[in-house]
């Protein structure tokens, strides 16, 4: 395992907008001191600053940035620079109005909000290509510049006629012939046959919203183009001299962008995270956003960046609730548990007005160090000096869970069989949580990514076979992998044609069935199933897959409906492995039970032996040393049993207790 990181140490700070307060050089000075005492080595600058750097068409304003970079420096703070490409000044919309977004109803967007721009327009590209080298040209051999952050969460689509050109150039790419293309979107369907590719138009609902081929391709579309876009700010950094790595920020798992495309093109995945602490419990949150975290760290089998976070409440969700004492360093270090190798905020000081006034900030609008807000943003900056040993070691996983934008997308979209919801997320999850409670570390990997090296593969809900995974995860079973599929997989192809001849497509005889039929329930209908009299009976809903045994083994069956003794759970050996088939949407319980076992039987090793209930288990490594990460979102102390010779390296373990909402981490030697 090697080290790979941008720095030695844990990146501590958060968005600066700094360019609010050009009016304040005494707040800005300030800043710079409680910056220093909370511990902050890293801010990231310019995310919004547009307007302040190129005040009209072509005078750039550069000087106040640079004075910032250089007074951070000055103080140990390293920056992390933004191209301002997430919004524009009014100046550039006005004098160019096909920078603004198309909506899917043809309509033109005014000026206004931000990330509203069009990812194709040769204009927005040549007026961010400028500002982008100017930026590069001045910073490109700064010492404190350590990271550029390019745009800010690329996201949305748009539908302007220089879109829909670029979208019929793209399908012409990748089809060849409009022939190919009627056969791959089934255009015979409701006699939609095109002749020419100019006829072809992105999906809206005053036009084509039911042709899935086109959607999906259009979804496709605008991730190639939005990476295109981002590389192009690359090249305009690179061109002008700058070698800093580059990343960008992403949302969570959303929807609108396959993210594992653009993970590619940047050296450092980064995201911003905000769950909804304390609406639920904290636990269960915890394990949602540790799904998050993992999907970022898997994009590229490396330390990830936590871009944002809120050290306080958030603002834009329904009701803002603050983060309770403890829960900001908790959180902060269940995102280090998961690989990240920074904790970063939004924002580091509060603005006086606009839509995030009474966002939470590392300094509100009081401005005292006497706040409770800062004294916690003290204590994590604190524990991540602590930790600094940890940072830039690696996750390693024998699990993974497989994830797939694209048959999201499709599933999604098609009619049928549930049109009120498929769960694929939540399909996703409940396998992801059963496993993390078994204590492994999880890998979130896509259809692309190697499988070698894991001992158990899940592939929940994988609709879309594409990119060879049947042949992928046939081998995998073969060599002595233990595969767990799941209903409505494999069935249909890349262009979201139904596969023939049997599915699960390819894989029928790996997991000695065929699905037959899929029944769906109605919402709030629920069906049982069981190993047998006296075995646990659980329930499912939404989906059961009946299926046809051909080699098969039945765990479980359905116990009610006129599929009553059906099979709802099947194993099958194949190769050196073992292939198990779910068919039905089953409650988390079944998923609990199933992977304990699993884990019990079979060569898999958890992190630690045993694990109190409310507690999670990470681990990261270095050559060296392994890092247990234990946390607990409870309120209440739980004990642990210390895990064997290892050496407490940081948190309270008073009376053998992991406090509540608190880390402990351990080291324990690599044998
Ligand atoms: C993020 C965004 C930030 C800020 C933050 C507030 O999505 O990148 O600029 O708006 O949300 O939570």
């Amino acid at each position: 395992m090697e080290r790979q990181s941008i720095s030695n140490q844990f990146i501590y700070g958060g968005d600066y907008n700094s360019e609010q307060w050009l009016d304040r050089p005494d707040i800005l000075a300030r800043d710079l001191e409680m910056m220093q005492k909370a511990r902050i080595n890293t801010v990231t600058l310019g995310v919004f600053s547009w307007s302040t750097l190129e005040p009209e068409e072509g005078v750039f304003r550069l000087e106040w940035l640079k004075e910032m970079v250089d007074n951070l420096y000055a103080h140990g703070i390293r920056v992390i620079l933004a191209t301002p490409s997430g919004a524009r000044p009014r100046w550039l919309a006005e004098k160019y109005p096909e920078v603004l977004r198309v909506r899917e109803n043809r309509v033109r967007s005014l000026y206004g909000e931000r990330h509203n721009h069009c990812y194709t327009s040769p204009v927005y590209r040549q007026k961010v290509r400028i500002i982008n080298q100017k930026l590069a040209q001045t910073f490109k051999d700064h010492p404190a510049v350590i990271l550029w952050h390019i745009s800010n969460e690329y996201s949305g689509e748009c539908h302007c006629p220089l879109c829909q050109a670029a979208f019929r150039r793209w399908l012409k790419q990748r089809y060849q012939t409009i022939d190919a293309l009627n056969h791959a979107w089934w255009t015979t369907f409701w006699s939609h046959t095109y002749t020419s590719f100019d006829q072809v138009e992105s999906p809206s609902t005053l036009g084509d919203s039911g042709l899935h081929g086109l959607s999906l391709d259009w979804m496709r579309f605008v991730t190639a183009q939005t990476t295109d876009f981002m590389c192009e700010e690359i090249r305009a950094l690179r061109q002008a001299g700058a070698t800093q790595p580059v990343t960008t920020n992403f949302m969570e798992d959303y929807i609108g962008l396959n993210y594992y495309e653009l993970a590619r093109e940047i050296d450092v995945v980064s995201w911003d995270s905000y769950p909804l602490w304390r609406y639920q419990s904290d636990s269960r949150t915890a394990l949602n956003t540790g799904m998050q975290h993992d999907m970022m760290r898997t994009m590229k089998h490396a330390p990830f960046l936590l871009m944002e976070s809120s050290p306080s409440s958030l603002n834009w969700q329904p009701v803002s609730k603050l983060k309770k004492p403890g829960l900001l360093l908790n959180a902060s270090l269940h995102a280090v548990a998961h690989g990240a190798d920074s904790v970063q905020y939004f924002q580091i000081r509060q603005g006086r007005g606009g839509f995030e006034k009474f966002h939470g900030a590392v300094i509100d609008h009081y401005g005292g160090e006497d706040t409770r807000v800062f004294r916690e943003a003290t204590q994590t900056g604190q524990a991540l000096q602590a930790l600094a040993c940890v940072a830039g070691s690696q996750v390693s996983a024998q699990a993974a869970v497989l994830w797939d934008t694209e048959s999201r997308w499709a599933m999604e979209r098609a009619r049928g069989p549930r049109n009120e919801g498929l769960f694929y997320h939540e399909a996703v999850f409940k396998s992801y949580q059963a496993l993390r409670k078994c204590r492994l570390n999880v890998d979130l990997v896509q259809v692309e990514q190697p499988l070698d090296g894991y001992r158990l593969v899940v592939v929940p809900m994988l609709y879309m076979f594409r990119a060879g995974i049947e042949e992928r995860l046939r081998q995998f079973v073969q060599n002595g992998g233990t595969l767990v599929m799941t209903y409505w997989s494999g069935i249909v192809n890349e262009s979201d044609l139904c596969h023939l001849g049997g599915t699960p497509h390819g894989l029928t005889d790996l997991l000695g069935l065929r699905s037959e039929e899929i029944d769906a329930l109605c919402t709030g209908e629920v069906h049982h199933f069981t190993a047998g009299p006296g075995a646990p009976l659980y329930t499912c809903r939404n989906l059961c897959d009946l299926v046809r045994l051909q080699g098969a083994q039945p765990l479980m069956t359905y116990t009610d409906d006129f599929y009553k003794g059906y099979p709802a759970l099947t194993v099958h050996s194949y190769g050196k492995g073992t292939a198990y088939y779910l068919c039905t949407d089953a409650e988390e319980a079944f998923y609990n039970d199933f992977y304990r076992e699993m884990v019990s039987r079979t060569d898999l090793s958890p992190i630690l032996p045993h694990l109190p209930e409310g507690l999670e288990v990470s681990s990261r490594q270095d050559p060296e040393n392994e890092y247990i990460f234990v946390q607990n979102f409870t309120d209440e102390a739980i004990a642990l049993p210390a895990p064997a010779d290892a050496a407490l390296l940081f948190g309270d373990f008073s009376e053998g207790k992991v406090q509540g909402c608190s880390t402990v981490v351990f080291r324990q030697k690599r044998s």
